[in-house]
């Protein structure tokens, strides 16, 4: 961990997530079979601990000719690519790479051209910073038109102002002034750097994907007005001097993976927001405490409020800080507005985006919906992404009908959270008042007590504590449902087993789960682990055989399924610990692809230095893929960065800043991506 200068939260490190304690679990893993002991881990090395963790060394869970599903011959039909220590890009042979839509690109309004000068005002009509989670909507079920919906994590500020060069700042730090305070024009641009961008793109006769000059095309940000839904509207909670009714908010931040929804829409989620915020003193509730909100920003963005002239509190309201006789003169709720699931209509420009307070309040990695059934609930699932936090679901109330559906349907249901025993079965736990130990008695006498403080809640329950739940993917085959576990160096050993089965986890696993009877409405189910992520010596294929250089990888985080049941697995070391002990023999991050009757993995694709690779989708007919690569040059050191050495220099070369953007790839021969 390293300390940021000045008044900045320590704890705000790359992809760190706050740590804390694991609450106890009274009852947590009262049964541990023999079959799963940890001392078998211990004892009799890793590999037997896998076979016995896998019931021999075969799979239990997933049989797709059991589902009915016909496995794909062949699934994986491309060579592997090497480890990569280079600052580019690299697919396997065959394959083509076409870099969209970078950072600062413009895609509305005046369409000002990017610029290390851009204004803040400028960067609102421009590709915002750090694409991550992202979809494709076609346009007419088209393969070659469509919207590319990319969400916007963070920014990283000494790339993006002028008045950092030369200074001696890391990834996360920002330029103050002399006085102390942040320049209000430099805080206006980062936050029009968050959010997510909906662009019209098109692909060319000689198969170039372009951005389009569209009016469809537009800009979410940090500042854009949102209304919210669910239990959560018009609650006292969220009343602030902006909204003293709690019913609307202004912007979204730190938005990491997505989802989309069977009715058309997409959803972004909002992650590590606690660290935009500052509550210097009063009383925390546990809505604030339980999400690490204290005394200290990353961002700093309220420092611009004294020289901004800032009438509409836009910086202000960073400052959650109890000033006022009354909540509705200041903005000691304005944390309250941020952890949802945001929900866009990327075909109306003229849509207010809406907060989904029924999805609950957590730092949402992303979110993934069951395949829908005429006249069943819609069901979803997301995941926390903090050390020992939890995997949740939504059960919607009321069914789902193709004719009608909406997002209304995430605002009545019931949200679980997961327990994963430790002899391979699991229980899913209603976060509700008068269930599962909830009530006056611990703060949560309502639905919105409930969802206002979700983490509180699911602790009370006796939800599993996991190793940084992150993106979520449903085999379209079988049903079975892949969480990514990214690491958990924190995890001592007598905290290690079931579905976390490692101490100071640094490589992190896949866990998949089938929902009993097949109904992901269940609540229980049978979980297993698919892989563990490592090198030959601590990495594990869901067959139990050692990884390999074909296959090697740490830190799963990004997983989605296409339609023919490749699973994409997507990894991210952080910027700071790339080729460092105990990751040496990764190389760069790495985009893999697997099997999932098999447990075959492969390396697909690796990035440039410094960034992680995140986000992915095709085309309907598997032709074009679309990938995110995220900050690279992120590993830049603060001294090499005051002396004008960036560790990268991607997409562009030379001497250029480094950029996030969307990789586009193709195969020479037009075939489908990765058969
Ligand atoms: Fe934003 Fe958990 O990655
Ligand atoms: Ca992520
Ligand atoms: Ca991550």
């Amino acid at each position: 961990m390293r300390a940021i200068p000045g008044p900045a939260d320590p704890d705000f490190v790359a992809n760190e997530e706050p740590a804390r304690a694991p609450v106890p679990q009274p009852d947590f893993q009262a049964v541990v079979s023999a079959r799963y002991a940890r001392r078998e881990i211990l004892r009799g090395g890793l590999g037997l601990a896998l076979a016995s963790l896998f019931g021999g060394a075969m799979p239990t869970l997933a049989r797709a000719s059991e589902q009915g599903a016909a496995p794909v011959p062949g699934l994986l039909g491309f060579t592997a690519v090497p480890v990569s220590r280079a600052d580019t890009a690299v697919a396997p042979p065959g394959y083509r790479m076409q870099v969209l839509l970078p950072w600062g690109e413009p895609i509305t309004g005046t369409y000002p051209p990017f610029s290390p000068d851009n204004t803040g005002a400028e960067q609102a009509m421009q590709m915002g910073a750090h694409h991550d989670g992202m979809h494709f909507f076609p346009i007419a079920g088209s393969s070659r038109e469509g919207l590319l919906v990319v969400n916007h994590e963070y920014a990283e500020p000494r790339f993006m102002h002028r008045a950092a060069a030369g200074l001696g700042l890391i990834s996360f730090d920002v330029p103050l002034r002399e006085d102390g305070s942040r320049d209000a024009d430099q805080v206006l641009k980062e936050m029009h750097a968050h959010g997510v961008s909906i662009v019209h793109i098109r692909r060319d006769d000689d198969g170039q994907w372009l951005p389009v000059r569209d009016s469809l095309n537009r800009r979410i940000t940090a500042s854009t007005p949102m209304v919210f839904s669910g239990p959560l509207r018009g609650d006292a909670r969220l009343q602030t001097a902006y909204t003293p009714e709690g019913t609307h908010g202004r912007g979204t931040l730190n938005n990491c993976a997505n989802g989309f929804t069977p009715w058309g829409t997409y959803l972004t989620c909002e992650e590590n927001w606690r660290y935009y915020f500052v509550r210097e003193q009063g009383e925390l509730p546990p809505s604030l405490s339980r999400y690490g909100v204290g005394p200290l920003s990353a961002w700093r963005w309220h420092l611009a409020a004294a020289n901004a002239g800032d009438a509409a509190d836009q910086y202000a309201r960073f400052d959650a800080t109890p000033r006022a006789d009354s909540p509705q003169q200041d903005y000691r709720n304005e944390p309250h507005a941020f952890g949802w699931v945001v929900e866009i209509d990327p075909f109306d420009p003229a849509s207010t985006p809406i907060k989904r307070t029924h999805l609950g309040r957590f730092c949402h990695e992303g979110v993934v919906f069951a395949p829908v059934q005429e006249g069943k609930p819609v069901v979803l699932y997301s995941g926390d992404d903090s050390m020992f936090e939890y995997v949740y679901k939504f059960v919607s109330a009321k069914p789902y009908h193709a004719a009608s559906a909406s997002g209304a349907l995430l605002d009545e249901g019931t949200l679980y959270a997961a327990r994963f025993n430790s002899d391979g079965r699991g229980q899913w736990l209603a976060l509700m008042p008068g269930a599962n130990g909830l009530g006056p008695d611990n703060g949560f006498s309502t639905v919105a007590d409930v969802l206002l403080n979700t983490r509180g809640a699911a602790d009370a329950a006796g939800a599993t504590p996991m190793d940084r739940p992150e993106w979520g993917a449903i085999d379209p085959g079988t049903g079975l449902v892949y969480f990514t576990l990214t690491k958990n160096t924190r995890r001592t050993a007598e905290q290690a087993e079931g579905a976390n089965p490692r101490a100071g986890n640094a490589m992190g696993q896949i866990v998949r789960w089938r929902e009993d009877g097949n109904d992901h409405a269940a609540t229980t189910f049978a979980w297993e682990l698919f892989a563990l992520a490592g090198d030959a010596d601590s990495g594990r294929d869901l067959q139990a055989r050692p990884l390999t250089a074909e296959n090697l990888f740490a830190n799963p985080d990004g997983l989605w399924f296409d339609a023919d049941r490749r699973l994409w697995i997507q990894t991210d070391i952080s910027d700071e610990d790339q080729h460092k002990s105990p990751y040496e023999a990764m190389g760069n991050n790495v985009m893999l692809a697997a099997d999932p009757d098999t447990g075959e993995l492969r390396r697909f694709f690796t990035g440039p230095l410094g960034a992680e690779i995140t986000g992915c989708i095709t085309t309907p007919d598997q032709t074009t893929m679309f990938i995110n690569v995220q900050h690279p040059g992120a590993s830049t050191s603060a001294e090499d960065f005051a002396a004008g050495r960036l560790a990268s220099h991607w997409p562009a070369g030379g001497k250029s800043i480094p950029r996030s953007a969307t990789v586009v790839i193709t195969r020479e021969d037009g075939g489908k991506i990765g058969a």
